[in-house]
């Protein structure tokens, strides 16, 4: 029997799979899941009904993405991951076709993992990489941006809503203008956007926005990007920029697979139907997290709420409490039936301290004690007393137990340690 759980706080990291994903699944039998063989290129009625469903979900996710956006901008990818891959390589063909030599990337250490380890790979085509400072408050400096422009800048990357402290990050419109006006082609990574706020892909300055399926309720394993125009690019030579090696997605043979890319349009559905991220939406969500954040400051000391004065998306808090160590409260919860992480997901449990906080200038002691909570759509309010109260228990037992360096238990004060990707 499947274990139950009792408190899901890890949206950011992935949310519940949408029942009607299952349903539609599992019905009759099962009747489209043995349906779903075959190559949606294939010129047969089979192929053509794979086609068909494809284009069906497109149109979802198109709708879902803004009222301009079009079905054939949309594009499937294996994750969010995989999809900030496939942009990223584009920008750099796109580069070397207006014949710069070597294309330089600009990006900040708040990027998720996904696009950190993507620099590795265009250093390796050939082009640069520049990491500019952020503000202590987990915001994109776009004086920083504007600073490390040269004639070679091809790409700038920009988290939109950024996974662990929940910060928007938005630039004025000449800020925008001036980037344009120089070709740079600008890619943000909406991971944590989708369904969470009002998206409207046109009206954004962007070329190219990533997301992931998962976060929304889809299949694991979906993924997808949107391209302002898709007929810029060329298979042929985003394959020459991996020295013929074939780029995954690129071509006829996508990398994405069939299920994925059709349960993704059904959370799009979901999406468009109920309004996601829509005001009326968000404040339930947003109410519910901030009510709880002050509840939380004003019953345990030594509580610090990063980024809190900032534009933060409505389900996200990052919660940090001195004097202890962040798998060890993690840990503690799970053991009540707390599901929750430290920071991004996939460094839960290692203690190497977040990447995002060390670029805000707080140093790798600024990691002790951290808490991401996000919630979800089904998140309750006497789900989040329950935390406040496990919390209420937990913490001075692990404080008693725990020897934080003295004088600074949050390493608040740590020099500044932003990732050198280029010196
Ligand atoms: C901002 C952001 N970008 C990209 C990703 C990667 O998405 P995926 O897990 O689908 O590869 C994540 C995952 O958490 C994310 O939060």
């Amino acid at each position: 029997m499947a274990e139950k759980i009792a408190i899901y706080l890890d949206h950011n990291a992935g949310a519940p799979l949408l029942p009607r994903i299952s349903q539609k699944l599992t019905e009759n039998q099962g009747e489209y899941l043995l349906r779903s063989y075959g190559n949606s290129s294939s010129l047969h009625a089979q192929g053509r009904w794979l086609s068909r469903e494809l284009l069906l979900s497109r149109q979802w996710i198109a709708k879902s993405w803004g009222p301009q956006v079009r079905p054939d901008q949309v594009h499937f990818a294996a994750s969010g991951s995989d999809a900030n891959l496939q942009v990223v390589t584009r920008a750099f063909a796109r580069a070397k076709n207006r014949g710069l030599q070597s294309p330089e990337w600009i990006l900040t250490g708040l990027e998720h993992d996904s696009v950190i380890r993507l620099t590795h790979l265009w250093q390796s085509w050939g082009g640069r990489v520049r990491s500019v400072a952020v503000s202590p408050q987990g915001q994109v400096l776009s004086d920083s941006v504007v600073d490390a422009l040269c004639d070679e800048t091809a790409l700038f990357s920009l988290i939109w809503v950024h996974n662990e402290t929940g910060v928007l990050t938005d630039f004025g419109l000449p800020f925008w203008t001036h980037l344009k006006e120089k070709k740079i082609w600008i890619h943000l990574d909406g991971a944590q956007a989708w369904g969470k706020m009002k998206l409207d892909l046109h009206e954004t300055p962007a070329d190219g926005v990533t997301f992931s399926g998962y976060k929304i309720g889809a299949l694991q394993g979906s993924g997808a990007y949107w391209l302002r125009d898709p007929s810029e690019w060329d298979d042929r030579s985003i394959s020459s920029v991996q020295s013929g090696e074939r780029v995954p997605g690129a071509g006829a043979h996508a990398n994405f697979s069939f299920l994925p890319a059709v349960s993704l349009g059904i959370a799009a559905q979901e999406c468009v139907e109920k309004s996601w991220g829509s005001d009326e939406d968000t404040r339930t969500m947003r109410a519910l997290r901030d009510e709880w954040e002050s509840e939380l400051v004003s019953q345990i000391s030594g509580v610090k709420i990063w980024c809190q004065d900032q534009p933060r998306i409505c389900n996200t808090s990052l919660v940090q409490f001195s004097g202890v160590h962040r798998s060890e409260l993690l840990m503690q919860l799970d053991l009540r039936g707390i599901q929750a992480s430290s920071g991004a997901a996939c460094r839960s449990g290692i203690e190497t301290g977040s990447r995002a906080l060390q670029c805000m200038g707080s140093g790798v002691a600024a990691s002790r004690g951290l808490l991401r909570v996000s919630l979800g759509r089904n998140t309750t309010k006497a789900e989040l007393e329950y935390l406040t109260q496990q919390l209420l228990e937990i913490l001075p037992r692990l404080r008693s137990a725990s020897s934080p360096p003295v004088g600074d238990p949050m390493g608040l004060h740590s020099a500044q340690n932003l990732p050198k990707i280029r010196g």
